[in-house]
């Protein structure tokens, strides 16, 4: 998420059907001290998994999971993959928020799609501390919503600390009559992005957290929804964030409501509550002026049990973040994002008037000045990938504060300026609207990053 302008174990439940192989691929995932060398096998498959007690969903999960295995590690190790694909379909892994070299970025792009039946290994070292989290990068309305979508938490040498972590991957499931995933497609679908009535967290339908009164958590909380806006509150009591999409921010702002465009993530701080408070976790009404509208929903519910002692201490101080260019920095590049009527699909989702557009190369250590304008009427999640960026201003006014991203939502009819530097990953990147049916439509486009 960008800042505004102006103005439990159960988490790691393993899976009924593959309990040995995903424990495989957790324990893989804890950091070897002697090595610093990650190692996780990955297997995505058709799998089933239980959202609403006890009835079974046709999905596609990692490792038999939906969501796949959080993956865990600390800035400095190398991360390497092994992954199979035991789908009917080709399909690839992107590491959604991470720096990675562009030839591991997990795109069509840089890779040929993983055959089914076919194994690549993706390698890379992990730079930088944050909530990111991984999905494939091909026929990604389907397979990411079908549940190909995990968490990936790099942790630095100096994290605030807190009584307990959770990381919630928060998403929304459309099921049909049946109780299976309703078929893909139609008009609504393709204009507002796929939205579904059963909301998850971590795989569960509205589940209860319990937290432990006096203490105080940290929530890594991931939106892998196909299109949904979630305008998080908790309960209405304040709480504080501490992160965004490229790790901590300079220092906690209490807020009492949050908004997660699609792919965004916020690391926050939850607590201290009072024995026998129970609050709603839950999306507020925001309108990205869809077709159809949504009232208040509930995620989860916090139930804050017996009191606890805490060793929580999180510094007002959680780092620097030096401004990349002054507010009043001149555009290098404009990418507009707009929409286009088509004879054959009605309309169409663009980026400077064209489907699937490809842009000017950008020239390493160049600093990168861009106004992303949207000329449409309704909100889109912008997505660099590979870069962190930070935001300058939206229509004109600077931030409250400064953060890194690698998604920022631009309203309709807003500019969103923002600032990034192409390092020396020379390469094929990208970036697009993270509205998974905005971007299948052509509102993406490709670059290089020249040397
Ligand atoms: Cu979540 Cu192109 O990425
Ligand atoms: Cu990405
Ligand atoms: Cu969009």
């Amino acid at each position: 998420m960008a800042p505004p302008t102006h103005h439990d174990p159960d988490a790691h439940r393993p899976a009924h059907d593959a309990p040995a192989a995903y424990r495989r691929a957790f324990d893989a995932a804890q950091p070897d001290p002697e090595r610093s060398v990650v190692r996780v096998e990955l297997a995505a498959r058709e799998c089933d998994f239980s959202p609403a007690g006890g009835r079974f969903v046709r999905a596609w999960g990692y490792n038999g999971r939906v969501p796949g295995p959080p993956i865990e590690a600390r800035v400095g190790d190398v991360l390497e993959v092994a992954f199979t694909n035991h789908l009917p379909e080709a399909t690839n892994i992107h590491w959604h928020g991470l720096r990675v070299p562009a030839a591991m970025d997990g795109t069509e792009t840089v890779q040929t799609p993983v055959a089914p039946g076919e194994s690549f290994i993706y390698r890379f070292r992990l730079p930088d501390a944050g909530t990111f989290w991984y999905h494939p990068h091909h026929h990604e309305t389907v397979q990411i919503e079908r549940g190909l979508h995990g968490a990936l938490i790099v942790r630095g040498a100096d994290e605030p600390v807190t009584d307990r972590e959770r990381i919630l991957v928060l998403d929304d499931l459309r099921l049909d009559k049946k109780g299976q995933i309703a078929p893909f497609g139609g008009l609504v679908e393709g204009h507002d992005g796929r939205e579904g009535d059963v909301r998850l967290v971590n795989g569960d339908v509205e589940p209860v957290l319990t937290v432990a009164a006096g203490q105080v958590e940290r929530w890594r909380v991931i939106n892998a929804s196909s299109a949904r806006y979630i305008r998080l509150s908790i309960g209405g009591v304040p709480f504080r964030i501490l992160g965004t999409d490229g790790g901590l921010i300079e220092s906690p702002i209490t807020v009492t409501e949050a908004l997660l465009a699609a792919a965004d993530r916020l690391d926050l701080a939850v607590g201290p509550f009072t024995e026998g408070q129970e609050l709603a976790v839950e999306a507020l009404p925001y309108s990205r002026r869809t077709i159809r509208t949504r009232k208040t929903e509930r995620f989860a519910t916090v139930r804050v049990g017996p009191a606890q002692p805490s060793r929580a201490s999180i510094p007002d101080r959680l780092r620097t973040i030096p401004p990349l260019a002054p507010v009043t920095a001149a555009p290098t590049r404009t990418v507009t994002l707009g929409v286009k009527t088509s004879l054959r699909r009605g309309v169409d989702f663009v980026i400077n008037k064209e489907r699937h557009h490809h842009d000017q190369p950008v020239k390493s250590g160049a600093l990168q000045v861009w106004d992303v304008v949207n000329t449409t009427l309704m909100d889109h999640p912008f997505h660099l990938h590979g870069f962190f960026f930070q935001v300058l201003s939206v229509n004109g006014e600077p931030p409250a504060w400064r953060s890194w991203e690698d998604v920022v939502n631009v309203p309709p009819r807003a500019t969103v300026r923002i600032a990034w530097l192409p390092d020396d990953r020379v390469g094929s990147w990208m970036y697009h609207c993270h509205i998974l049916e905005h971007h299948a439509s052509g509102m993406m486009a490709h670059f290089d990053v020249v040397a």
